[in-house]
């Protein structure tokens, strides 16, 4: 992102009446950036004598020390983009709330306040919390409203109390709110024109939760599918040169990129190249999802488990190959090259494995399965984590679970994924194994000088002897990302604003702590040779039930509009287009129950879902 925003000029107005430890940190940040250029703060006091007063001196900051009395006079005669509360110990009547929205729209006043909200409001926070004994508090920046410390949450950030001294605590938390308070002003002044690339499941829950951020200014869509193109303006394109081209002229700063195709083709370097952010990793990067055996060399060269292989060209290879494990399981068939998830096969029989491997470098998957896999059978449980990284930092999700085949009790082929849960269902031993293995990926990142900004799929398989790794995806799991974002507290997009600057470091994510599931609802005929055409109705009816609908292989009829994302009468205008129709996703109480209630009440002929969503086998592969 561009070091000076091309903005026009800011005003900011920070109200403070005490030490001012916060309204320093902002000045500074805004100077130490050069942002102090187009943006224009001042200081509203309502103490004489107060330090902050003396801080805005030394700051060279016009300060007004105002009776809270004349505080209505004072504001409704000036009018600023932002208003920062920082350690202003009053509560906004309504009538100063009104004087201060923008067309009666209150998204333009925030606070911070040193607890995780809604917990210990008021004053004495810090205090308050020692005193309580938690084990974790932390800080909340918020929207204000007329409640104390009320208002809709933007961001929290927990840190550990257990065992810290009070002394301790209280610089702990007042380092974090130094650290993100000008973070959050900062993106709250300067929104971001976002693009996302992608007309999956996938793209219209990340899209759904972009679109509610606080930090967006426009969503825009690449290839959204008609289920959810309303949630932006989509950018029709011939080719990513023009695509840039235009998100050029529509002055995109982050390009979200949602599945592995346009990876590979090298899309996020184009973008990077034009100086636009990119969650997304290069082509080189992108290349440990792409190539198998590229995969299993970077594991082998950072000591990370994986299951022995042996790579093959030619039938007579993939047969001697074959042989070497006689003595041991029937291996397992990969294609080197991606195949949308399809290019694993599990043969039952050497005899298969043969006629398996032959049929792959026969062209099966075309240049994808030229050079193949033979590779040792793994069993345990299966487990995908999906992590974030910005070059610097890895910070992953709960481990999910993915229901890759088509049929009920892990029968049936291959698929792009039938449901998820997430977080998986794992004993403590085995979080740990899975915490200790992430340890080993982060460091192996940083090892080979991983420069690239995106999210890190591991695909393991927890064998008696650990965590092994079965695949690498650089991007999220669909269908396990539709859960994770549901359980996600915190703002997906500042969350790729602070990759985007490699700060991942600097962020808390938080989860709600329950658990969310994911069904996939297919066309007759996945995967194979899904059904197109049949007409979707009645997914109105998942709200219902709470669950959220998410449309992946769907289009609109000729007589429709589509574009149903937002519609509460929608005109059942959608046909199915693809294999996977839709997720459905729900988290906390009752859940399941009413995915199924959902999935149910949502017909289109030929519709398909597995029944055991939510049930925990430990598969192999
Ligand atoms: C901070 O802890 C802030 O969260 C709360 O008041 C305190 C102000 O401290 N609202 P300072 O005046 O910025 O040093």
């Amino acid at each position: 992102m561009a070091n000076v925003p091309d903005f026009q000029t800011k005003k900011v107005l920070i109200m403070a009446s005490g030490n001012g430890s916060n309204f320093e940190a902002i000045i500074k940040h805004f100077k130490n950036k050069g942002l102090d250029v187009c943006v224009n703060f001042e200081l509203l006091c309502d103490k004489k004598g107060a330090n902050v007063l003396n801080r805005a001196k030394t700051l060279n900051i016009p300060a007004f020390c105002v009776e809270f009395d004349d505080f209505s006079s004072f504001l409704s005669e000036k009018k600023y983009d932002l208003y920062v509360l920082a350690g202003f110990m009053r509560i906004l009547p309504d009538k100063i709330l009104k004087i201060l929205s923008t067309d009666g729209i209150q998204d333009n006043v925030i606070n911070i306040h040193p607890s995780l909200l809604p917990k210990f409001r008021g004053k004495n926070a810090i205090k308050r919390a020692f005193e309580a004994g938690v084990k974790k508090t932390g800080v909340s920046i918020h929207f204000v409203n007329k409640k104390l410390d009320g208002g809709k949450i933007i961001y929290r950030h927990a840190i550990s109390a257990k065992d810290v001294p009070y002394n301790k605590l209280e610089s702990e938390i007042h380092a974090l709110e130094h650290a993100i308070y000008p973070e959050i002003i900062e993106n709250l002044l300067f929104k971001k024109n976002v693009l996302i690339f992608g007309g999956g499941a996938r793209e219209h829950a990340i899209a759904r939760k972009i679109s509610v951020s606080p930090f967006l200014n426009k969503l825009y869509l690449a290839k959204p599918n008609d289920g959810f193109k309303n949630l932006g303006e989509t950018i029709d394109f011939i080719d990513y040169n023009d695509l840039l081209k235009k998100s050029v002229a529509k002055k995109i700063d982050l390009l979200v990129i949602g599945p592995e195709a346009p990876l590979f083709d090298g899309l996020s370097d184009i973008f990077q190249n034009a100086g636009i952010s990119v969650i997304g990793p290069n082509k080189d990067w992108a290349h440990l999802e792409e190539s198998k055996i590229f995969a299993k060399e970077f594991m082998q060269k950072n000591g990370i488990k994986t299951g022995k292989y042996i790579p093959v060209s030619s039938i007579k290879g993939a047969k001697q190959a074959i042989e070497t494990f006689k003595n041991l399981s029937v291996p397992v068939i990969k294609a080197d090259g991606p195949a949308l998830g399809k290019g694993v096969s599990l043969p039952e029989t050497f005899l298969e494995a043969e006629k398996t491997a032959k049929a792959f470098l026969d062209g099966k998957f075309g240049d994808a399965s030229k050079k193949i896999l033979i590779e040792e059978r793994l069993s345990g449980k299966e487990v995908s984590v999906m992590s974030l990284w910005d070059g610097d930092t890895l910070l992953s999700f709960p481990p999910a679970l993915d229901y890759k085949r088509l049929l009920d009790v892990d029968k049936g082929p291959n698929t792009g994924g039938m449901g998820a849960v997430a977080p998986n269902f794992l004993n403590e031993n085995e979080q740990n194994q899975i915490k200790k293995y992430l340890k080993t990926l982060e460091a192996a990142l940083k090892n080979e000088h991983a420069e690239f900004t995106g999210i890190v799929y591991s695909g393991l398989i927890l064998t008696p002897s650990g965590p092994a790794v079965l695949e690498y995806n650089m991007r999220f799991g669909d269908p396990e990302c539709q859960a994770l974002l549901e359980l996600l507290d915190t703002d997906i997009l500042f969350v790729f604003l602070m990759m985007a600057k490699k700060a991942l470091k600097t962020i808390d994510l938080r989860l709600k702590r329950t658990r969310a599931y994911c069904l996939t609802l297919a066309a007759a005929g996945y995967p194979e040779n899904p059904k197109k055409g049949a007409k979707i109705s009645g997914f109105e009816n998942a709200e219902k039930y709470g669950c959220k609908v998410y449309f992946a292989g769907v289009k609109a009829s000729k007589t429709g509009n589509g574009a149903v994302e937002t519609s509460k009468t929608p005109d059942n205008s959608l046909i199915t287009n693809g294999g996977r129709v839709l997720s459905i996703v729900k988290s906390g109480k009752n859940a399941l129950q009413d995915i199924y209630k959902a999935a149910n009440a949502i017909h289109f002929d030929g519709k398909m879902f597995r029944k055991d969503i939510g049930k925990s086998f430990g598969s192999d592969k």
